[in-house]
């Protein structure tokens, strides 16, 4: 594997405000690559530096091993696409997607076939000569789609590419990039605060919050093993058990949570006495069931049917966990708990993680 995109140490302050806080990743070359996060994370600001609209204060950017940082954008050679399409409003499809090229001094047969090329590739044969006012959103993320692969660069940079498109148009055009990229093979930057978006796109993803990194890895490692609480809570749904170390063994680790004794896999760097969370995904939650397991007991609060699984809220001792309990039938409900039945609340160690208070 290689480090094709390497950033090191970036900080950039606005004023007082601290976007980006000692961030460092590298991208693989054909990686398609997310950084994720809350509004006002410092996404936008990480890609402007990356694309050289922003100057960092501090770190360190290169592409295969060249150092970009003081190069201004145009020799960066990467394209960008933004929230909002940034079209020429009085150019066609077809001249805004050519308009690269010919800057690049590219004209003729050759201009031409490299514009059909990036028109088919997106996927807008036949529309080339519509205006912007005269394509739908979608249509109009494609030809910026189009605009920023048809000079070649060496890196794809999306901002929320597909926030100002609905729903369904969303994910549709989800599956259009992962296939372009996939296509074309260029490695791709990719910015949104949407998780689901984020992995049904990449390969990694970066999750930040509050300018930092929290945790780099894949869909898998994200959801099973979350770095700390934020990720946890960031990444799907997760409970959150506040508890306290009673001993840190060399298998295991036990901790008194809500007047239970759990023994769970290690983590490493906990004393006895420290304050804990122990996360647990709702659907990794057993209710009534408890042979062996670490069981809390609790009562049901409230249920709701939706439709594929039911959510159960259950309180237990001041804390409230939610479960998930799948393969309903109609036969079955009746049998399953109720709202106001005590039950045990059970999961496996192993699908536990113990994370710092
Ligand atoms: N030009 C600027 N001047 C002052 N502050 C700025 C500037 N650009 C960004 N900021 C601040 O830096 C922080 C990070 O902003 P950034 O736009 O990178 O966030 P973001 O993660 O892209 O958010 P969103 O998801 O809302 O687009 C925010 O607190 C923002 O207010
Ligand atoms: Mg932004």
């Amino acid at each position: 594997m290689e480090r094709y995109l390497e950033v090191r140490g970036l900080w950039k302050s606005f004023g007082p405000v601290l976007a980006l806080h000692d961030v460092s990743f590298a991208v693989e070359r054909n990686e398609f690559f997310t950084l994720l996060g809350p509004s006002g994370c410092g996404k936008t600001t990480l890609l402007r530096c990356v694309a050289g609209f922003e100057q960092a204060d501090a770190g360190e950017i290169a592409v295969e091993g060249h150092d970009m940082r003081f190069d201004p954008p145009e020799k960066r050679d990467v394209g960008f696409v933004f929230q909002r399409y940034a079209l020429f409003p009085t150019m066609t499809a077809y001249r805004n997607v050519a308009f690269g090229l010919e800057m690049r001094g590219l004209h003729g047969a050759e201009l031409d076939r490299r514009v059909q090329e990036a028109l088919d590739l997106v996927r807008l044969r036949g529309l080339e000569h519509r205006r912007p006012r005269e394509l739908s959103g979608g249509q109009q993320q494609r030809v910026a789609v189009a605009r920023a692969l048809v000079i070649r660069p060496r890196l794809l940079l999306m901002d929320e590419p597909l926030s100002n498109l609905d729903a369904k148009l969303r994910q549709e055009m989800r599956t259009e990039i992962r296939r372009i990229q996939k296509e074309t093979g260029i490695t791709t930057l990719y910015v949104t605060h949407d998780q689901e978006e984020a992995f049904s796109l990449s390969d990694r993803i970066l999750v930040m919050d509050a300018g930092r990194v929290q945790q780099i890895g894949t869909h898998a490692e994200l959801y099973f093993q979350p770095a700390n609480g934020f990720v946890a809570d960031f990444i799907g749904q997760a409970n959150r058990l506040p508890g306290e170390v009673v001993a840190a063994q060399v298998e295991e680790t036990t901790v008194r949570v809500l007047g239970e004794t759990l023994r769970l896999p290690r983590r490493p760097g906990l004393a006895p006495g420290q304050r804990v969370f122990v996360s647990v995904r709702p659907e990794h939650v057993r209710l009534a069931v408890c042979p062996g397991d670490s069981c809390l007991k609790g009562r049901v609060r409230q249920r709701q049917f939706l439709g594929p699984f039911l959510r159960y809220f259950v309180d237990i001792g001041g804390a409230e966990v939610v479960a998930d309990i799948s393969g309903i039938t109609l036969d079955g409900l009746a049998s399953l708990p109720q709202e106001g039945d005590n039950v045990t609340v059970g999961f496996s160690p192993h699908d536990c993680t113990l994370l710092e208070a």
